[in-house]
């Protein structure tokens, strides 16, 4: 005789006309006692009422949407069926502490009580592909566990994939045959399983692969749900998804992840590998919930402040182990630039627009200039055309001649132009000043003499402040594109690459002119896309017909 009873809200305090926000039952799900049933939400908290008994739903009287007061009857339940209630009165169990996540797994049909005896069956690894002796990373099941059909039993990881082996049928774990760090085969016993009133022993259907981490392809997340449920909000404040997609970790662990808004790009793995399990996620959410964690790291911009990003610790690896090193400390320079490199980096959301110039007339023109310079010992390169067409831009948008200054954008209405400069040491960047009053003779001599300076590494403190804008030339050495930093309040910098002589349409045939390649990178809380666009668009102009620079 198969005994029903009804699950009821509990007392949930004063609450009356609660909002059901989710509902994690269905009929036929086979449920242990302590199982989440619902989530509820009030103006001041979620919570979420678990099962007081376990056993098999045969009726589910609520929705999302309705509203519960204590009494309201949740589910009916067939306690016979599972054979394993032991009632208890139940409590709202706060988020901060979730239970065991609400099974993912389709559950199986409803069973009437008694339709079978329930049998012992071995569940084996199935047909896993080519894969032999793969790792067991993870063991998501123990002796006396009730598992639904499809639930995960463990984790498995090869070079190439990770994959769940999930359970053939419902049932009660008798045996665990693994552990974590065995290596199995198709056909080797996971575990011995009663399989609730199975008819049959069904066979463990084949798992479905996923790439791992470690290899180059980035992870899939694993059917991330739709809609993920209102976890508290300081837990779901912000997930990275790219860093999501490629933490390491199982299937259900994401799904885990999912449910409670976890980032688990921000999580640490306890498990093999650094991989996270469920216990970090629990971990993490009781971390941010206390205040202990902090869920999202950011700084208000241009007030300074350092991002803590939370990663990975960098990969220490003993490179004399495959073949002979030598260890050399890196410049004053390099340090100092790189540190300020990384923050501007990490801190300014970078885009490059890419543009071209055609420059031919303009070379044309310094060469028949650089002839008579030499003779006053005078070299004229690209660069000085390119600091006063920048000039002209500037004065033209003047967002690009900007820092930003918290909620401020200061807009300078002087133009110091700053350029970087290769030295034997690293990077530095010279900054001529009040490049719009300097002609283009004095803007060739000022950057020849800066960067010889520079290379001397004699180059003055002040020489390198103050600047509004930096040009990163390239040109004299090569390449077609790249994507220079910005330095720092300024909030835009111009990369030169090596000009070239392409085939260029002029409306009857193709000509060849020599174009100088443009990457404009730009921070994006200033200065948007089209704006950009204009910015290097009318920066070719200029270099196309130097004659607009006399306008
Ligand atoms: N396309 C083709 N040729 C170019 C060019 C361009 N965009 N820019 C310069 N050249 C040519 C010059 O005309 C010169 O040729 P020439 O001697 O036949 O006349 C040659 O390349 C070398 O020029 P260079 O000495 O580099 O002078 P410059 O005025 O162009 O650059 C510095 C001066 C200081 C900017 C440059 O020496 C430098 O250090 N560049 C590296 C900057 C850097 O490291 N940036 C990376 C930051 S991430």
């Amino acid at each position: 005789m198969s005994k029903q009873i009804e699950l009821k809200v509990p007392d949930i305090g004063d609450y009356k006309g609660v909002d059901v926000i989710e509902v994690f039952v269905k009929v036929g799900d086979v449920i242990q006692k302590d199982d989440s049933l619902i989530s509820l939400e009030t103006d001041k908290a979620t919570m979420e009422v678990p099962a007081n008994t376990g056993g098999v739903v045969t009726e589910v009287r609520i929705k999302i949407g309705d509203k519960v007061s204590e009494g309201s009857v949740l589910i009916v339940l067939d306690t016979d069926a599972a054979g394993t209630a032991v009632a208890s009165p139940a409590a709202p169990a706060p988020v901060a502490a979730p239970a065991p996540a609400p099974v993912s797994a389709p559950a199986p049909a409803p069973q009437s009580a008694g339709s079978a005896a329930p049998v012992s069956i071995e569940v084996k690894v199935p047909d896993i592909g080519d894969y032999q002796s793969v790792d067991v990373i993870e063991v998501l099941v123990k002796v006396g566990d009730q598992v639904g059909k499809d639930d995960s039993l463990l984790t498995l990881e090869t070079d190439k994939a990770t994959m769940e082996i999930p359970a053939p049928q419902a049932g009660v774990v008798q045996s665990v045959a693994l552990k974590v760090g065995d290596k199995v085969s198709e056909g080797s016993l996971v575990l011995t399983l009663l399989a609730s009133g199975a008819a049959s022993a069904a066979p463990t259907p084949a798992p479905a692969p996923q790439p791992a981490p470690a290899a180059p392809a980035p992870v899939p997340a694993a059917a991330p749900s739709a809609v993920a449920p209102a976890p508290a909000a300081a837990v779901a404040a912000a997930v990275d998804e790219s860093g999501f997609q490629t933490a390491h970790a199982s299937p259900s662990v994401r799904k885990f992840a999912r449910e409670l808004g976890a980032d688990l790009a921000r999580i640490k793995g306890s498990g093999p590998k650094g991989r996270v399990v469920q216990s970090d996620i629990q971990a993490y959410v009781k971390g941010v919930l206390s205040g202990a964690t902090q869920a999202v790291a950011s700084a208000p911009a241009g007030q300074g402040g350092g991002a803590g990003l939370d990663l990975l610790p960098w990969p220490k690896v003993d490179f004399a182990k495959f073949g002979p090193v030598e260890s050399k400390p890196l410049s004053r320079i390099k340090k100092l630039s790189g540190a300020n490199l990384h923050r501007n980096w990490v801190m300014i959301p970078h885009v490059t627009q890419f543009d071209e110039a055609d420059i031919t007339e303009m070379e044309a023109f310094r060469k028949q200039m650089g002839d008579e310079l030499k003779k006053q010992d005078l070299k004229i390169t690209p660069l000085a055309f390119i600091i006063k067409a920048v000039v002209a831009a500037l004065k033209k948008f003047p967002d690009f001649n900007a820092s930003l200054d918290g909620e401020n954008l200061v807009l300078k209405q002087y133009f110091h132009i700053g350029f970087a400069a290769d030295t034997p040491n690293g990077l530095v960047v010279p900054v001529i000043r009040d490049a719009d009053r300097k002609s283009l003779l004095e803007l060739a001599s000022e950057t020849g003499a800066l960067a010889a300076k520079a290379r001397d590494g004699k180059l003055l403190p002040a020489e390198m402040q103050g600047g509004c804008f930096s040009i990163s030339s390239l040109g004299g050495v090569g390449g077609t594109a790249f994507t220079p930093i910005v330095n720092a309040p300024e909030v835009a910098i111009l990369g030169v690459s090596k000009s070239s002589i392409k085939p260029v349409w002029n409306g009857s045939e193709f000509a060849p002119r020599l174009m100088l390649p443009l990457s404009l990178s730009y921070d994006h809380r200033v200065i948007d896309g089209a704006s950009a666009a204009r910015f290097t668009s009318y920066l070719s102009q200029v270099l196309g017909d130097i004659r607009r620079l006399m306008l």
